[in-house]
């Protein structure tokens, strides 16, 4: 019986030791310990043994299931804690792996110039306004002094969709609709960027689509050099400090008089180059005092008050500041193009 018994435990000793997972563990436990197990069956046979040896036998059988169960649970545990290391392991992140470089987009150089065009302005007490794209013939030609059949609307190819509707052909229809908001009361201080639409051929220096920022201002006692000293700020906050701008005379319907404003050659410095053409300068707006005829149709008593506007286009201000010698990298979005205009 003594026999039997240390060769049960020694047995069921080696099979926990090789169980290698929990399911082979409980294998063991219910062979060796369970009901029908041989413990139970040696203990049950208890009644054939002498008084002398029952006891002795009796403890023996219940050490051997004690230290077979004990060494079962310790196994278990030990599969247990072996099973959460694994995972773990396996779940763990090395905090010191460099990261994934992330790319960064960086802002568009047209709005780059429109937001530092309007910061300018707006240190000059200017508001920022906006308008439709899709316009009415009325705030497009008419309500500046463009009436149906003038000549000067052919300065313009313009997007019809209707008789009445079109896409608008610059942004000085803004000026009506924002003079009309003020009810005849100024001031009216304002500039307003914005897309534009002409019926051109695309080119290096031509887009059917492009940009423009128009400027209007309009109290009692505005004058030409109040004009020529807003501009004049502007280009060299704009351009640079040793920039200079000068005004010729030109024709707009809206305007009366009307100019045409230079900014001198930041490449020569105003000696002439190749840039310049040779003349120093380099066109960058139209500008003039408001017609009398645009006040009136919007509201303004031109008796009372006098004004100043202003147009210029995006994508001319952007190329001459940045050097870009073509209109038509500012739309087919090469990346290695726009990433040349990230901001720090
Ligand atoms: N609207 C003109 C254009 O697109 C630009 C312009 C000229 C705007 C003179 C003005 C202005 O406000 O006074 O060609």
């Amino acid at each position: 019986m003594r026999e039997k018994l240390e060769a049960l435990r020694d047995e069921a000793l080696e099979k926990v030791k090789q169980a290698e997972d929990k399911k082979a563990l409980q294998e063991v436990r219910v062979a060796y310990l369970g009901k029908k197990g041989p413990i139970t069956e040696v203990l049950r046979g208890m009644g054939k043994l002498s008084a002398e040896e029952r006891p002795v036998i009796g403890q023996m059988a219940n050490d051997v299931r004690d230290v077979i169960k004990e060494q079962v649970d310790s196994k278990e545990s030990a599969l247990e804690e072996a099973a959460i290391e694994a995972q773990l392991a396996s779940e763990s992140i090395d905090v010191t792996l460099p990261g994934r470089p992330v790319q960064a987009g960086s802002t568009h150089p047209l709005t780059a110039v429109v937001e530092e065009v309007e910061d300018a302005f707006i240190g000059l007490g200017f508001s920022v306004a906006e308008g439709p794209e899709i316009e009415t013939d009325y705030y497009n030609f008419e309500a500046l002094n463009l009436p149906k059949d003038h000549p000067a609307r052919d300065m313009q190819d313009s997007f019809y969709f209707t008789e009445e509707l079109l896409l608008r052909t610059h942004t000085s229809p803004v000026q009506a609709r924002t003079m009309e908001r003020y009810q005849g009361k100024g001031p009216v201080k304002v500039i307003c960027p914005g897309k534009v639409f002409r019926r051109d051929d695309d080119d290096a220096t031509h887009s059917h689509q492009f940009m423009q920022i128009e400027g209007l201002y309009v109290d009692e006692n505005v004058r030409m050099s109040d004009l020529k000293g807003v501009l004049e700020t502007f280009a060299k906050s704009f351009f640079g400090a040793e920039r200079e701008i000068r005004l010729r005379p030109s024709f707009f319907p809206f305007t009366e008089p009307s100019v045409e404003v230079d900014v001198s050659c930041g490449m020569c410095g105003g000696h002439g180059c190749r840039i310049c053409k040779h003349s120093g300068w380099i066109e960058v707006l139209g500008a003039g005092m408001v017609h009398p005829r645009v006040l009136e149709m919007s509201g303004f008593d031109s008796t009372k008050y006098s004004g100043f506007a202003f147009g210029m286009g995006v994508e001319r201000l952007a190329m001459l500041k940045y050097d870009i010698d073509d209109i038509r990298h500012f739309y087919t979005n090469d990346v290695r193009f726009l990433a040349q205009f990230k901001r720090n």
